[in-house]
């Protein structure tokens, strides 16, 4: 991060003015704004690959579609938690949602809802499937909650933050604590001993339980600026944990949806076990936009079958950031999701 860089990519909010080009909303319409910034146009756009658009690809960093609030990696594009948001590629992204409803409706289609979307149906989840979600933060609540809806037969969370278990498991989820043994082999004995059709990847590399990981990560925080950079992409903070449990927990010809944000190029992968059980692996930022169709009908109306009206846990305005910040890294308080009101 640089001094001055401004956070926050899952916008909701009201348009202020518009650029000559933007016809699909005009001021006073009610916005929530996509992560990731995308032409709607471009090669990529045009395969629902919104999340490595052409037009604003960062090629000086060779990554995909830049996004709001996040460092030079993704573009370095002031973000969200601001009075006021410049939105480019504006007569695209933003999807104009209705009055009324509070915001806590909508605001979760800018990443979660998406997210969590993407994340089942690219793991192939349908009538039927078992399904085991690797981390219960918002994006693998909301992953259970989506697969269930696509059908699923059974599908089982696993953490070890008491209360993430505990929310999971009001929605029908069965729950493994990941400190108590061995999660592959519970995860067999839920599912008839083959494992899970479909495991959904929602840690990323900040794992708990890889001590060398651990050890990689901190040493990283103590470099200088550049080379902690450097080793974030390049060497890899090395915390593979969740993923090695996942790769152990799916069922042969199953398939491993990775939403978990990983870096690093130096991790071993158990590549014969992969291979052998021949493991379909997606993964990827979420192409907002191509979900967006999907979610909308099931955030607005009153039945609100995902749960995204009491989905926050806390609400406070952007003053408060700093500790929101914290509370939210300590998972104290029963931090969950926090929404900001500038
Ligand atoms: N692909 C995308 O477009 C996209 C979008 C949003 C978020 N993400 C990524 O998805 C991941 C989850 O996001 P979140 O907001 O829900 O984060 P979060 O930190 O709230 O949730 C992660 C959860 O994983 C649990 N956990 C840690 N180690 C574990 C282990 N070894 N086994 C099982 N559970 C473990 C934690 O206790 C926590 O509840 C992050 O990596 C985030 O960057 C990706
Ligand atoms: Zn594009």
């Amino acid at each position: 991060m640089t001094e001055g860089d401004i956070l926050g990519h899952e916008p909701i909010g009201i348009v202020e003015e518009v650029g000559e080009q933007v016809t699909h909303i005009r001021p006073g319409d009610r916005v929530v704004v996509p992560f990731n910034i995308s032409c709607g146009h471009c090669y990529m756009c045009e395969r629902n690959l919104q999340s490595q658009c052409e037009t604003t690809q960062v090629r000086d960093q060779d990554k995909g579609a830049a996004f709001f609030g996040y460092t030079k990696l993704y573009g370095q594009v002031p973000g969200g938690q601001a009075e006021y948001l410049r939105v480019p590629q504006a007569h695209y992204g933003p999807i104009k949602v209705p009055e009324g409803p509070s915001d806590e409706r909508f605001v979760y289609l800018s990443d979660v809802l998406p997210t969590a979307w993407q994340a089942a149906v690219y793991g192939d989840v349908g009538t039927g499937s078992t399904v085991a979600v690797f981390g219960l933060g918002p994006i693998g609540q909301m992953s259970c909650r989506v697969a269930a809806h696509l059908g699923a037969r059974k599908v089982i969370g696993i953490d070890l933050v008491p209360e993430r278990l505990a929310l999971a498991r009001k929605y029908g989820v069965e729950t493994v604590d990941v400190s108590t043994g061995n999660v592959g082999d519970t995860i067999r004995d839920l599912t008839d001993g083959r494992g899970a059709d479909t495991v959904i990847d929602a840690v990323g590399m900040e794992a708990h339980g890889a001590p060398l990981g651990k050890a990689a990560h901190q040493l990283v925080g103590m470099l200088p600026k550049p080379l902690a950079a450097m080793m974030t992409e390049r060497g890899g903070v090395d915390r593979l944990s969740a993923l090695h449990a996942a790769i152990d927990a799916v069922r042969r010809g199953g398939t491993i949806s990775v939403s978990g944000v990983y870096g690093g190029m130096v991790d071993p992968m158990p590549m014969m076990q992969m291979f052998d059980k021949q493991v379909t692996i997606r993964m990827g930022q979420a192409n907002v936009r191509r979900w967006v169709d999907d979610l909308l009908p099931l955030v607005t109306g009153d039945d609100d079958p995902l749960g995204v009206q009491d989905f926050a846990t806390h609400r406070l305005p952007l003053s408060e950031a700093p500790g929101a910040y914290q509370m939210f890294q300590h998972k104290e308080d029963g931090a969950i999701k926090v929404l900001l009101t500038p």
